[in-house]
């Protein structure tokens, strides 16, 4: 399976938004958390500092919509120039219409579900998507603890998606770092969001690597 890290700027040092994506241009995603107060008690991001992070890198932008109504704000995002763009299940009012909008308008799109969340009712429309992204802490921080019990939520989803023989990607996010990322990739997850443990470290762009070689480790020996 493929592996991809995606490192999280919402720990990043703003003032200097170029030189901190500089720093991860061997990601394969820039993950970029927008966050309205409403569907998480925070308040991070929006638009313009998307555009801003659009303009200064070349690595692809993965969006991941922590907000409310995410019919009326998601296709904006794509418009911005996301690669792709996920919103959650809890949020949304029609996933299935606000998905294929997402695909017309040349973006992957991704269902993202908080812990409490079940896979199950998505299992029969996972064609629908690019990707699942299984929560791995409560949205809205930065710097949690990875929740280990979201592992069988991940083997269940892989499992479908290899049974309907689909190209879904799964993604975790929360407290993915050195210590986490294996146990993630054994389940069955292949994309990586890591906020602090890249911007953290004191090379991010060797942490980088280094994640995608411990996932890479551990997705060969994954037996789902
Ligand atoms: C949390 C965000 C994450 C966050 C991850 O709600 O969705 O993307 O930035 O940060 P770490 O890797 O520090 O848990
Ligand atoms: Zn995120």
């Amino acid at each position: 399976m493929d592996v991809k890290i995606s490192p999280s700027i919402l720990n990043c040092d703003f003032g200097h938004l170029a030189d901190e994506l500089e720093k991860i241009s061997n990601a394969d995603f820039v993950h970029v958390d927008i966050m309205d107060n409403h569907f998480v008690p925070n308040l991070a991001l929006g638009l313009p500092i998307f555009e801003a992070a659009a303009q200064a890198t070349t690595v692809p932008l993965d969006a991941h919509l922590m907000i409310e109504n995410p019919d009326r704000w998601a296709p904006a995002y794509a418009e911005a120039g996301a690669a792709s763009v996920t919103f959650h299940a809890e949020a949304c009012q029609a996933p299935l219409r606000l998905a294929r909008e997402l695909r017309a308008q040349g973006a992957r799109a991704g269902l993202a579900l908080k812990p409490a969340s079940p896979i199950e009712p998505y299992l029969d429309i996972l064609n629908e998507f690019d990707m699942i992204l299984i929560m791995t802490v409560e949205p809205g921080f930065g710097g949690q603890s990875f929740i280990e019990t979201m592992m069988p939520k991940v083997t269940r989803t892989r499992r479908a998606i290899e049974a309907a023989g689909l190209d879904v990607w799964i993604q975790v996010d929360g407290g993915i770092s050195r210590s986490t990322i294996e146990q993630a990739a054994a389940a069955g997850a292949n994309n990586f969001v890591a906020g602090s443990a890249v911007f953290r470290a004191e090379d991010a762009y060797a942490e980088v690597e280094k994640l995608r070689e411990l996932a890479a480790g551990a997705c060969q020996h994954a037996s789902i």
